[in-house]
């Protein structure tokens, strides 16, 4: 997402200290401590300016959400928008990361997540920049190494291109396709869905919006 440098930047997301997490390396040891009480925590990855990230947190106390975005002043905005909505949220249950993805292998504690979202993740269309799409088998690997047995990575986006990429590259990888829609907005899960911004933007032109869960394990493990 790019977007003009923000004035202040760095003061505004100090304002909003309470909900970052300042280090990834302080998530070795696991999410002890970072959260109100310990619940099952999603991760989502691009977070954008945070409308999911705020509309999960809330819609679903029972889980705590750190969502990650490597643009600070992209994240500025998600941070914003999280604080000015705390006393919506029954739970202290919502964190924010500024960063890339590709930092998470190393600092995450392996097999801690229960379901990591991808939306809207930028589509990267030109073939020699596939390795950066994060559906890429490089970040599957990563993800895989995160996620319990039995954990989800669950994947939303308008571009049908970059949708026909990933699910190529979760059969490569080995990895389990168990619910897959090409018009998420016209199934039943919809009545559980929290739109991002760029799902409204583009829902509202009209465009179907195309997701998969995927799982790392097998079938009939956990
Ligand atoms: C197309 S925008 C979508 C934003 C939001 N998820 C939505 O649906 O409205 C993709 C976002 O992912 C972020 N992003 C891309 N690659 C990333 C990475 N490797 N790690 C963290 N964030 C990333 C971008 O900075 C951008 O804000």
């Amino acid at each position: 997402m790019r977007m003009r440098k923000k004035k202040h930047g760095a003061e505004r997301i100090e304002a909003c200290a309470e909900l970052l997490i300042r280090d990834v390396a302080s998530l070795k040891e696991g999410f002890g401590g970072l959260f109100d009480k310990d619940r099952p925590v999603h991760l989502e990855i691009g977070c954008g300016k945070g409308n999911f990230a705020v509309g999960m947190a809330k819609k679903y106390p029972e889980v705590n959400l750190i969502a990650m975005e490597k643009v600070p002043d992209v994240c500025c905005i998600a941070l914003e928008k999280a604080m000015a909505s705390k006393e919506e949220r029954q739970n202290d249950n919502l964190r924010f990361l500024i960063g890339d993805a590709r930092t998470l292998e190393e600092n995450v504690l392996p097999h801690s997540l229960d379901c990591i979202y991808l939306n809207f993740s930028d589509p990267w269309p030109k073939s020699g920049h596939a390795k950066r799409r994060l559906t890429h088998r490089s970040f599957l690997e990563i993800y895989k190494k995160l996620l319990k047995p039995g954990g989800l990575l669950r994947f939303k986006t308008d571009n049908a291109g970059l949708f026909d990429f990933s699910l190529e590259e979760f059969e490569a990888f080995g990895a389990r396709v168990i619910w897959q829609t090409r018009n998420l907005h016209a199934t039943e899960k919809n009545a559980d869905n929290v739109m991002t911004e760029y799902e409204k933007n583009f829902s509202d032109r009209g465009t179907p919006i195309c997701s998969a869960w995927v799982t790392f394990s097998a079938e009939g493990e956990n």
